[in-house]
């Protein structure tokens, strides 16, 4: 995953998130289907005095998911406590943080398809009676159930893998949103948005370009920002215009397919070595180095968003649109189509 626009981790990364994260739902471009519906249910929870609805947010990664968390708690104006699924290993870990919680809270469970379904159960009456049973051991070796009582709260759960979640849980969420991917003038603004809270001026047609690149991702496009802003700075006039976004693009080895390293790689897998399908997911991860559920949760859903492949029963095909980014003939027999 080394060279992935997508992935690694950095310290820059984590400063850089901080400081551009958007903060309120009028910062926060594009997904305006969910960004008005929430406005709505925000103003009549806190008309009302009661914490908002427990809501789902689902998506590839890199979408906003953890940005849009942070702006609920902001919007209603409460602190946000923030978890992992696969961190919550004990049922007191769980216990002690629900029982925590100041009521209104919101409290983010990130990636909460991978919490154990044992904890999960703990969920259940927490979300709906605000109430937790917890079994303890007694001094007479006998175990018994004590009840616990929570402020009411919000959950707030983000997973790139809604049908990985039980639906007992997910039928306990009140409001479910699904991120889509971004438009090229989404993605225009948020560049846009990052040079004034960086305070570089971005123009408008770099701005599109760095854009067309990104994978519809906001993720990606603020890498990139971040990439051809050191570029303007140290071989450029200050300013990030379309010559000096070209050239870092360029040294980025970025194509104008808009793909990335991977999703390269991926296609050439599926067409040179497995003649365009089709063929299983786990024989591609493994021809490409890679693990099933990146390909799955990161890879997979922006090429089949937007036409490089096909999920049949029998496997992912490529389609002509992948031959052609990848610059190979698509040469499909006559009787092959879909
Ligand atoms: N709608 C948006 N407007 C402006 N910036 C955005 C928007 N959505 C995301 N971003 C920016 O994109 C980056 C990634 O967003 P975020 O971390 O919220 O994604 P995510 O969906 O939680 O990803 P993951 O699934 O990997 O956890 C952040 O830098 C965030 O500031
Ligand atoms: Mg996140």
């Amino acid at each position: 995953m080394d060279d992935r626009i997508v992935s690694s981790e950095l310290k820059e990364e984590d400063l850089f998130e901080k400081s551009i994260r958007p903060e309120k739902l009028d910062e926060y471009v594009g997904q305006n289907e969910i960004k008005e519906n929430l406005r709505v249910f925000i103003k009549a929870a806190k008309m009302r005095n009661e914490p908002l609805d427990h809501v789902l947010l689902y998506g590839p990664p890199g979408l906003g998911k953890t940005t849009l968390a942070h702006i609920i708690a902001n919007e209603l104006g409460v602190n946000l406590r923030t978890a992992s699924g696969p961190a919550i290993e004990k049922s007191g870990d769980l216990a002690a943080i629900l029982s925590n919680l100041e009521p209104g809270d919101v409290l983010f469970i990130d990636e909460i398809h991978r919490m154990p379904s044992f904890i999960e159960e703990i969920l259940y009456p927490a979300m709906e009676d605000f109430e937790i049973d917890l079994m303890i051991g007694g001094g007479d070796g006998k175990s018994k159930s004590i009840k616990i009582n929570l402020p009411p709260f919000t959950l707030v759960g983000a997973t790139t893998r809604a049908g990985d979640l039980s639906s007992p849980l997910r039928d306990r969420f009140g409001i479910v949103s699904k991120l889509e991917y971004y438009t090229y003038e989404e993605l225009k603004n948020i560049v846009i948005r990052s040079g004034r809270v960086f305070d570089i001026k971005v123009e408008e047609d770099a701005a599109m370009e760095l854009a067309k690149r990104s994978r519809k991702t906001p993720r990606v496009a603020n890498r990139l920002f971040r990439r051809v802003r050191d570029f303007a700075l140290v071989e450029g006039t200050g300013v990030i215009d379309m010559e000096i976004t070209k050239k870092a693009l360029k040294r980025l080895k970025v194509d104008d397919s808009g793909l990335d390293n991977i999703d390269r790689e991926y296609l050439t897998s599926l067409i040179e070595k497995f003649n365009g399908g089709p063929v299983g997911v786990e024989t591609i991860a493994t021809s490409i180095g890679e693990e099933v559920t990146t390909v799955e949760d990161v890879v997979e859903p922006y090429l089949l968003q937007e036409g490089f492949i096909k999920r049949t029963r029998s496997g992912r095909i490529a389609t002509e649109k992948a031959y052609r980014s990848l610059g190979i003939v698509y040469n499909m027999g006559l009787f092959d189509g879909d």
